[in-house]
C-alpha cells in the first residue's frame, strides 16, 4: 500500500475518513441556499403521477433518474463492503457511481476488488485526484485506471483546501488545467468530469475547465461535507487551522447557477452536488441548471446501516413527487421558472 508523505497509508486514511465524514461534526457550518427556494406547488399538476419518468440521459448512458452516488471509497476490506451496498444499490435503480480515489490500486493492482464490485451500475467512474497529475501520474494512469476498473469515464477531484490542512498534504496546483487537457485527450471518447469535494467550482474554474474539455463538472458545493472539518479531526494542528474554513466556499446553490450559466454555451452537463439530502432538493438543483446531482455523504451513512436501497428508493420518490407537483413531466423540464425564492 501506498505511503502518505507522513507516513500513513492511504488505505488507513481512507478508513478514518469513512468513520469521520459520518459524525454530524463533519458538516458545513452554513447552508447550500436550496432550501431558500420552494418549488411552484400546482394542486392540478395536469397529469397522473404514473406519466412523470425520471429516465435523463446522463454523459451518454440513459439513467432510470438523473442520480449519482458520488465518489467515495476503495482500498480497504471495509471499503469493498460498502462499495458493495452502493454499487448493488446504484445497479438496481439504473443509476450512476463514482468510486473511490484510484490511487492505492494503480500502485497496488491486488486492491481491484475493493473497488470492483460483483454488481455493476449502468454507468460507472472511476477517480483520481486532479493533483496527482503534478506528483507523478499522467493519462497513461489515468487511462490504465479506467481500463482497470472497466469505468465508463473518470473523475478528477479538485481538493486544494483539504489537502493544505491536511498535515503534508499535496498542495501543488499549479498549471494543472493543461494537465486536466491531456487527460481529455487521452481518454476521448470517454468522458473525464471534474469535480470539488464540497467547496465549489467558482466561475473561472468551470471557464477553465470547460476550455480543457471535460465533459461535465460537478460543483460539489458548500453545505454538506465539509473536508476542511474532517480533516481537522484526524489531527489537532489541522484541526486549528480548518476551524476559519468551517464556514468556506460556494453554496452548492448559487455554484450550481453560476455552472449553468457558463456550461449551457458549450452543451457540457453539470453536476449538482454537497450537502443534498432529499430528492426536492435535488429538485431544486436541477431547477436551477443542473443536469444530474450527485449524493455522497447521506448514501454513506445509510450504507452504514445497510439501507442504501431504500434510502435511493426514497430519494426517487421524492424527485418523482416534486417533478410532478410543479406541472412537469421529467425532470430535464424542470427550470427556474418552477421556483419562487422565499
Ligand atoms: C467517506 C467519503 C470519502 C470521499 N472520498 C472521495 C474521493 O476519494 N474522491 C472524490 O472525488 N471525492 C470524495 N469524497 C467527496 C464526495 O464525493 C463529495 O464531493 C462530498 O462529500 C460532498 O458531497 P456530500 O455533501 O453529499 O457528502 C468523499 C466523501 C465521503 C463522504
Amino acid at each position: 500500500m501506498t505511503a502518505h508523505p507522513t507516513g500513513e497509508s492511504i488505505g488507513g486514511r481512507k478508513d478514518q475518513h469513512i468513520d469521520i465524514a459520518a459524525r454530524p461534526s463533519s458538516l458545513h457550518a452554513g447552508e447550500t441556499g436550496l432550501r431558500r427556494y420552494r418549488l411552484r406547488h400546482r394542486a392540478l399538476p395536469g397529469r397522473d403521477l404514473a406519466e412523470v419518468s425520471l429516465r435523463t440521459p446522463v454523459l451518454g448512458r440513459e439513467l432510470e433518474a438523473p442520480l449519482l452516488v458520488s465518489c467515495m471509497t476503495g482500498g480497504t476490506p471495509r471499503a469493498r463492503d460498502i462499495n458493495e451496498l452502493l454499487a448493488r444499490a446504484a445497479r438496481d435503480h439504473g443509476v450512476a457511481m463514482g468510486l473511490g480515489s484510484g490511487r492505492a490500486l494503480l500502485a497496488d493492482p491486488s486492491l481491484l476488488p475493493t473497488f470492483r464490485t460483483a454488481a455493476r451500475p449502468r454507468l460507472l467512474l472511476a477517480n483520481l485526484g486532479a493533483v496527482q497529475l503534478r506528483l507523478g501520474l499522467g493519462p497513461d494512469d489515468a487511462e490504465r485506471l479506467v481500463d482497470m476498473l472497466d469505468a465508463d469515464g473518470l473523475v478528477l477531484h479538485l481538493n486544494p483546501l483539504q489537502e493544505a490542512v491536511q498535515p503534508g498534504g499535496d498542495t501543488a496546483f499549479g498549471g494543472l488545467a493543461e494537465r486536466i487537457a491531456a487527460v481529455v485527450e487521452r481518454l476521448r471518447p470517454r468522458p473525464v468530469i471534474a469535480k470539488e469535494v464540497g467547496f465549489g467550482l467558482a466561475p473561472d474554474d468551470v471557464t477553465a475547465l470547460l476550455a480543457a474539455g471535460v465533459r461535465a463538472v460537478d460543483v460539489a458545493g458548500a453545505g454538506g461535507t465539509n473536508w476542511a472539518s474532517v480533516e481537522g479531526q484526524r489531527d489537532p494542528r489541522a484541526g486549528q487551522v480548518a476551524a476559519a474554513f468551517a464556514d468556506w466556499g460556494w453554496p452548492t446553490a448559487l455554484a450550481i447557477r453560476l455552472a449553468a450559466s457558463k456550461a449551457r454555451a458549450t452543451g457540457a452537463e453539470v453536476i449538482a452536488s454537497g450537502g443534498i439530502t432529499d430528492g426536492v432538493e435535488a429538485a431544486v438543483a436541477l431547477a436551477l441548471g443542473a443536469t444530474a446531482v450527485g449524493v455522497a455523504r447521506p448514501f454513506l451513512v445509510a450504507a452504514l446501516d445497510d439501507r442504501v436501497d431504500e434510502a435511493i428508493a426514497v430519494f426517487l420518490d421524492q424527485l418523482r413527487i416534486a417533478t410532478w407537483l410543479t406541472g412537469n413531466h421529467a425532470p430535464s423540464s424542470l427550470s427556474p421558472a418552477d421556483l419562487v425564492e422565499g
